[in-house]
């Protein structure tokens, strides 16, 4: 019998959902079955129903909450694409009512959060997946293969990541909105000048429903990413702004747009990760990994680039490029051809299943295969995806306070003066 799956919460990267189980369907995947969708908004529930008809050929049944969808829906696991505020509570009821939880990041709002939910999916057995596209695409999988297989640049010894542009400004005449960016989630915009502001910005600003900024919500990407590929962070020092009223604001409760944050892991790997979405002029990208015997750049801009390391654009495949001190060169192209010619046709399969490469299709099916028996555990499990939110609230807890943090401290709980008070409005001890 397929599995039945919901999903709960039915806004923006719902559909991305709803496409990736698309893509998964049309390569002879499909043996799965939407039955239920949910979200507090009907037209958006209703929306939802009507592309999964058009697409994947069968109307779910919709429902306002998640309590008469655990009541009366027949389903094996949901796929959560709430605010932040609402994974933990939501994911625990439905491991509750025994069904398994694919939960967008970040995993919970801060780690009590992630903790309750890994909890109750070792309570119930129940399978807890977390959510993350990024390091299961191709790009990033290439760059784990040229650090850890390809012998190309050797060890891993420290990384650099610049982005400068004026995303956040107010735009120059006819030039608003004129090309996609992170903006769109945290910018001035729409709203700014009197009107309300849409759902999808009204809970990213409040912090008590969000958890934080970009770092925290686009940036539990890159924290992922830099983990995937490095291993443990073991200190953070970070300052972090709000400087697009022209008039530098220590860190407080503006969602920060000017970041500067320098990483030590526990492998002796140094990094810094420096952006700004409020520097006007010339704008830059640049980001470089340095082995002990050659360097991977990537100068090719591309929207949410702040947090999307090597993505596999068109442009990036030809631009980006591994430079190797015996003089040896590849672009992102080459080195991917040769990662996957450096797999079997059961790794292809595992990494890769029918040739996605779509990031959301891929953690979909993977979760799908857990569900079946066939894999032991989600990549990105519940204690995988706090970890990587550890980080992120580790650059908080350094930014908040000025001092240099452990990440362990954040992840054990003896440091979290920036997820108190969100702890204290969700009632989280
Ligand atoms: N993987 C990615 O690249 C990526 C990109 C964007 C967002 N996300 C994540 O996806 C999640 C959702 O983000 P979004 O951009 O789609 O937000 P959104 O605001 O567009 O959608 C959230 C939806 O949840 C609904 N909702 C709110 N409370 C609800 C409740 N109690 N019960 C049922 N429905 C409820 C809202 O009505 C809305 O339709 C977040 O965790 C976000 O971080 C992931």
């Amino acid at each position: 019998m397929p599995i039945r799956l919901a999903l709960i919460g039915c806004g923006r990267i719902s559909r991305r959902h709803v496409l990736a189980m698309k893509d998964l369907q049309e390569r002879g995947r499909g043996d799965f079955v939407v039955t239920a969708v949910c979200d507090a908004n009907p037209q958006a529930a209703s929306e939802r129903a009507d592309m999964f008809e058009e697409l994947l050929g069968r109307r779910p049944v919709v429902y306002g909450t998640h309590e008469e969808l655990l009541a009366s829906a027949r389903v094996d696991a949901a796929d959560l694409c709430l605010p932040h505020g609402f994974h933990h509570g939501i994911a625990v009821d439905c491991m509750e009512a025994g069904l398994h939880v694919l939960c967008e990041k970040p995993l919970g709002i801060t780690i009590k959060a992630c903790r309750t939910m890994i909890e109750a999916a070792e309570r119930t057995g129940r399978v807890l997946s977390t959510a993350a596209p990024h390091r299961r695409q191709p790009g990033q999988r290439t760059v784990k293969w040229v650090f850890d297989e390809s012998g190309l640049i050797g060890r891993p010894l420290s990384f650099f990541h610049q982005y400068r542009s004026s995303a956040v400004l107010p735009a120059a005449a006819g030039q608003a909105d004129a090309r996609p960016n992170p903006s769109q989630l945290w910018g001035p915009q729409a709203g700014d000048s009197g009107g309300p502001l849409p759902e999808h910005k009204r809970w990213r600003r409040d912090r008590l429903m969000s958890g934080g900024g970009p770092v925290l919500d686009s940036g539990f990407h890159y924290c992922d990413s830099l983990r995937y590929f490095f291993g443990e962070v073991e200190t953070v020092y970070a300052v972090l702004q709000s400087v697009k009223s022209g008039m530098p604001q220590r860190f407080g409760d503006a969602p920060e747009d000017t970041v500067f944050v320098t990483l030590t892991f526990k492998n002796g790997v140094t990094g810094s990760w420096a952006w700004s979405l409020a520097a006007p002029g010339e704008e830059a990208y640049d980001v470089t990994f340095y082995g002990s015997r050659g360097s991977l750049r990537d100068t090719t801009a591309a929207p949410f680039s702040i947090f999307h390391l090597f993505q596999r654009t068109p442009e990036k495949l030809e631009t980006a490029r591994l430079e190797s001190s015996d003089g040896s060169v590849y672009n992102m192209k080459q080195l991917e051809a040769m990662h996957r010619a450096s797999l079997s046709e059961e790794e292809e399969e595992f990494l890769y299943p029918g040739g996605a490469t779509d990031g959301f299709a891929i953690e979909i099916w993977e979760f799908l295969e857990v569900l079946r028996g066939n894999r032991e555990a989600p990549e990105i499990d519940g204690r995988e995806g706090m970890r990587s939110l550890a980080l992120g609230d580790a650059i908080y807890e350094s930014g908040l306070t000025g001092d240099v943090v452990l990440v362990d401290d954040v992840l054990d709980g003896s440091r979290s003066v920036f997820q108190d008070p969100i702890d204290d409005h969700w009632g989280l001890s």
